[in-house]
C-alpha cells in the first residue's frame, strides 16, 4: 500500500490563505501610494475593496489552492475583464512593480520567487494589448 501522494502548490509554499491575502493587499497598497503606479490606480475604479477580495481569490486559484474567484457568480473570463481597458507596457512595467514591492516583504526561497517573477512577467505580458 502506497500512501497517497501529497503535492506541494506555489500557494503552499507561499504560506496559504493568509500569504495569498497579504500579497493582495500590499500590491494595492502600493498601487495607492507609489507616484510611478499613478497611471495603473486611475484605470481602477474609487473604491479598491472589491478589488483587493477579487485580486486575493483569482491569486487563490492561480497559484494552486482554491479557485475562489471562479465560484462567484460574477465571475469573469480573464481576458475579457481586462480587453477594456488599454493595457501598454507602461501599465504592465506599473503592475509588475507594485506585485514586486508586495513580494519584496514576503520570505520566500530564491526558487519560488523565481518562479512566481516569471510567471507573473508572462501573464502581465500577454494582457499587454496595445
Ligand atoms: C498587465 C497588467 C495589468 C493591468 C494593467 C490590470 C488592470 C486591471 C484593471 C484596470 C481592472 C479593472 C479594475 C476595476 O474594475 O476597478 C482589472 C481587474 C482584474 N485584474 Fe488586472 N491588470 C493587470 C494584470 C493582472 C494580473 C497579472 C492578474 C492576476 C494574476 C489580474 C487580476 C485581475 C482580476 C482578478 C480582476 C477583477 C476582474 C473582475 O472584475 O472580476 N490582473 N485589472
Amino acid at each position: 500500500m502506497s500512501a497517497e501522494p501529497t503535492r506541494t502548490t506555489p500557494y503552499d509554499l507561499l504560506g496559504g490563505e493568509a500569504a495569498v491575502r497579504q500579497l493582495a493587499n500590499r500590491f494595492y497598497d502600493f498601487m495607492e501610494t507609489l507616484p510611478e503606479a499613478a497611471g495603473l490606480r486611475a484605470m481602477h475604479g474609487p473604491d479598491l475593496g472589491p478589488m483587493r477580495e477579487k485580486l486575493f481569490q483569482f491569486m487563490s486559484g492561480w497559484l494552486g489552492g482554491p479557485p475562489l474567484y471562479f465560484q462567484r457568480a460574477d465571475a469573469k473570463c480573464f481576458g475579457s475583464a481586462h480587453r477594456p481597458f488599454p493595457i501598454d507596457a507602461a501599465a504592465r512595467d506599473q503592475w509588475m512593480l507594485c506585485i514586486t514591492r508586495a513580494l519584496d516583504e514576503m520570505p520566500l526561497s530564491a526558487e519560488l520567487r523565481t518562479l512566481l517573477d516569471v510567471s507573473l512577467k508572462r501573464t502581465t505580458e500577454a494582457l499587454r494589448n496595445c
